[in-house]
C-alpha cells in the first residue's frame, strides 16, 4: 500500500481529485466506485471546480456507489443518491444511465443486491474505487467480523455506525437499520483502490490498517492483500504512524 501523506484536508481533496480527474483523462469510459459520507466532499468539489473551469468531460464514465441505505428512496434528502446528485452528479455532465447506487426501496432488496453484481460484471468491473475508513474499520457498510468473501449485500448497522452518521439526519431514530453495500469482495475486485483518511478521529483506525495482520474483526486490513492502494491521509490521520513516503 503505498500513503500520501497531505497537510491538511485541503490538500488531501487535491490530491484525491487530480488523481481521479487524471484518471478519466487518460481514459474517459473508465468505471469508477464512488463514496459518500464526509470523507470525499472535498474531492467532488475539486472535481466540479476542474469541470466547470477545465471542462474535464465524464460523458461516458460509468459510477458505482459503494452503498445505500434500505428505505430511502432516490428523492429523500438523506439517501446516499441525493448526497452524490448534490455534491458531484449535478455539477458534472454524467449520463442519467450511466450512475448506479443500489435501490434502497428494491422490492425484493435480495435480488437487487445480486443485479447490482451483475451490473458491475457487465460494465466490466471498476476500475478505481474511491473509499472512506470508518472508525471501526468498516469500508462500505461491511462492519467488523464481515467475512472477506462477502458480495453486495443487505446489512444491519451497528450502533457505531449509526451514531456517527446520525449528524446528516435530525435525529439518530431516523438513521435506518440497514443497508445495501457492495461486499469486501466486489470493493477487492476493483483493479484500484484509493483510500481517503482525514482528522484525529480516524487515527486509530489508520494506524490499525497500517501496522495490523488482515484479519476480519478489521474489515479495512483487507486491503493488505490488494495489489494496488493507494491512501492519501492528512498529517492528523497520520499523527505518530511513519510513513513510507
Ligand atoms: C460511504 C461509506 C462509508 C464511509 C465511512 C467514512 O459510502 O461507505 O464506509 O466511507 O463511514 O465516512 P466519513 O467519510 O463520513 O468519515
Amino acid at each position: 500500500m503505498r500513503v500520501i501523506e497531505a497537510e491538511d484536508y485541503q490538500e488531501l481533496s487535491n490530491i484525491a481529485a487530480d488523481f481521479f480527474i487524471n484518471k478519466v483523462k487518460e481514459n474517459p469510459e473508465i468505471t469508477l466506485g464512488l463514496a459518500t459520507g464526509g470523507t470525499p466532499k472535498g474531492t467532488y468539489r475539486k472535481m466540479v471546480e476542474d469541470h466547470d473551469k477545465h471542462g474535464t468531460s465524464y460523458r461516458s464514465v460509468t459510477t458505482f456507489n459503494l452503498d445505500e441505505y434500505v428505505g430511502l428512496d432516490s428523492d429523500h434528502p438523506n439517501s446516499y443518491y441525493q448526497f452524490m446528485e448534490t455534491h458531484l452528479f449535478n455539477e458534472i455532465d454524467l449520463p442519467f444511465r450511466q450512475k448506479h447506487l443500489p435501490n434502497g426501496v428494491a422490492k425484493d432488496i435480495y435480488k437487487e443486491c445480486i443485479e447490482y453484481e451483475r451490473t458491475i460484471e457487465q460494465c466490466g468491473g471498476i476500475d478505481v474505487q474511491l473509499l472512506g475508513l470508518g472508525s471501526n474499520g468498516h469500508i462500505g457498510f461491511n462492519e467488523p467480523g464481515t467475512a472477506f468473501e462477502t458480495m453486495t449485500h443487505v446489512v444491519e448497522l451497528t450502533q457505531s455506525t449509526r451514531q456517527a452518521n446520525a449528524r446528516f439526519f435530525n435525529q439518530l431514530d431516523e438513521v435506518p437499520q440497514r443497508a445495501i453495500t457492495m461486499g469486501i469482495s466486489t470493493i477487492m475486485q476493483s483493479k484500484e483502490i484509493v483510500l481517503l483518511v482525514s482528522g484525529e478521529s480516524k487515527q486509530h483506525a489508520l494506524q490499525q490498517l497500517l501496522t495490523r495482520q488482515s484479519d476480519e474483526g478489521f474489515p479495512a486490513s483487507v486491503l493488505t492483500k490488494h495489489p494496488h492502494v493507494t491512501i492519501i491521509a492528512d498529517r492528523k490521520a497520520l499523527s505518530g504512524i511513519p510513513v513510507n513516503g
